[in-house]
């Protein structure tokens, strides 16, 4: 409501963020977080396996840097532009959720930030000093000693941002007392990243198995020590991971009940929910089979056989975080803001005295024939099109499409009886915001676009009006008048 509003009508804005987000938890996760310890601790056993007169396992050493370069080069790369652009995307998309959480966690993010471009920096020199610091054992047990402290950097990073993930998903005391303490210690904080922790270590661990794969020869003498110290890395952090899911996926139904006004229609919820313990049971498992099978027959190892454990070790992550963001709905910040962008408390006046009155952007100050259109359009841009597109992913034309029938028109009152009910059946959904001449024009707009099939176009290419109400010389008229 207070900004002109950005909206991809193809692919769905979550979407957007969702597409980010997810690749760049897999590489941060994968790749930094538990990367680099493992990593690290691969570099420190090159210089224990070495003889007297060496300052580490050549070979060894070389395979490990080798390693260490596509954890430097994605991390770099791909991984700072992924972590970047979700704070771009979701500014982009969610502007007043990510103002409410940078106005809350100001020094939360400000530490963030600061520890993010010192891990980028660290990493660069840890890598591209390695090479130099075969020279001399002293030289090589600095290099050691730094990989340990980029080890605990890394960690912090995702340690501050999982307090705000887990403030969004509930925001706990802070609901009582707005202060920087009541949101850092919400109560999913602790769960999450107990949860992350020892995961983030499996993930780069398997993650190592598949680069050793890549990098050693069958019979390489690295190849079976390498996949052996691996397949223990996985087996120590593996009990760790699979009993902070559980502890984890106990905590979620609570946040869930407190952010889910009602208990019908959780369905869809149902659906992950049980999704997750499956994919629990069947990746941690097959990692451990896999980890076992290694230090029983080193030699049998095949990259299919390490390529598929991965790939459900990502899934298991991966459906950690769409249950996460599902648990949310129909909040962006739990109990406080909904995903519309629309604050809780401001409800009761919005439904009153309409959302148009209270936008900053929109060319209607009253509906009437001529504008009706133009008013649902504005309507379903603030209400709807935060998760709803026109014609591409969710489309609200298939959605009621769905529920009324297809290859017949919609009926506009049909529409204007559910759509004010809507939060009660799918509780993922926000209550309508707007009143009964808004939902009018809603209505007769979901109508046409299904006529017309044109699509919703967001600020970016239809430009947006000031509010005449909000205009400044609207402001100076009033004064003058007083
Ligand atoms: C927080 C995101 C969100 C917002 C905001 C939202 N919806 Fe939805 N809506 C959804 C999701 C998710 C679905 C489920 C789609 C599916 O089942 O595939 C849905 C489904 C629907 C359905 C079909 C329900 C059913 O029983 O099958 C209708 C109708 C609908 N939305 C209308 C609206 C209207 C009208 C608005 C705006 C006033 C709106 N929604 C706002 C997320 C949202």
């Amino acid at each position: 409501m207070d900004f002109p509003l950005f909206h991809l009508d193809w692919l769905n804005d979550r979407f957007l963020i969702a597409m980010i987000a997810i690749i760049h938890v897999f590489i941060n996760h994968g790749l930094a977080v538990g990367f680099i310890p493992y990593i690290t601790l691969l570099e420190q056993q090159g210089v224990v396996k070495s003889g007297r007169n060496e300052v580490t396992d050549l070979a060894w050493d070389a395979t490990v840097h080798r390693m260490m370069m596509v954890g430097f080069v994605v991390t770099t790369t791909l991984g700072a532009m992924t972590g970047v652009g979700i704070w771009f995307s979701a500014a982009l998309i969610s502007p007043n959720s990510i103002g409410s959480l940078i106005r809350v966690f100001y020094w939360g993010w400000f530490t963030e930030w600061i520890v993010f471009v010192s891990e980028v920096v660290f990493i660069m020199i840890y890598f591209l000093t390695w090479k130099n610091s075969n020279k001399s054992l002293k030289a090589k047990q600095r290099h050691i000693r730094f990989g340990w402290f980029l080890s605990g950097f890394s960690w912090l990073t995702m340690a501050i941002i999982v307090a705000i993930l887990g403030f969004m998903m509930d925001p706990g005391n802070w609901l009582t007392h707005h202060s920087f303490f009541n949101a850092l210690t919400n109560p999913i904080y602790l769960p999450q990243l107990l949860f992350r922790t020892p995961t983030a270590m499996v993930i780069g661990g398997a993650f190592g198995l598949l680069l050793i794969m890549l990098f050693t020869k069958k019979d390489s003498l690295v190849r079976r020590p390498a996949l052996k110290t691996t397949a223990i890395w996985i087996l120590v952090w593996l009990p760790f991971s699979i009993l902070a899911s559980i502890y984890y996926y106990n905590v979620i139904p609570e946040a869930m009940t407190a952010n889910m006004s009602t208990a019908v229609g959780t369905m869809d919820f149902a659906k992950y929910y049980n999704l997750l313990k499956y994919i629990i049971l069947i990746a941690t498992s097959s990692l451990a089979f896999l980890a076992v099978f290694i230090l029983w027959k080193p030699k049998r190892v095949n990259f299919v056989m390490v390529l598929i454990p991965f790939i459900l070790s990502l899934g298991f992550l991966g459906i950690f975080e769409r249950v996460r963001e599902f648990i949310r709905k129909p909040y962006v910040i739990g109990d406080y803001m909904y995903s519309n962008l629309i604050r809780e408390e401001d409800y009761p006046l919005l439904q009153k005295e309409g959302i148009l009155k209270h936008a900053t952007y929109t060319g209607i100050t009253e509906i009437t024939d001529e504008n009706r259109l133009e008013a649902g359009r504005d309507v379903f841009m603030i209400a709807c099109s935060r998760c709803h597109t026109s014609q591409g992913i969710n489309s609200i034309v298939y959605v009621f499409e769905k529920m009324y029938g297809f290859d017949k028109p919609l009926d506009i009152n049909s529409m204007k009886a559910y759509i004010p009910n809507m939060h009660n059946g799918r509780t993922y959904m926000p209550p309508y915001p707007g009143n009964a001449e808004e939902l009018d024009a809603l209505a007769h707009y979901i109508f046409y676009l299904q006529l017309s099939g044109t699509s919703v176009q967001g600020a970016q290419s239809a430009g947006a009006k000031l509010n005449p109400e909000h205009s400044v010389e609207h402001f100076i008229e009033l004064k003058t008048q007083e």
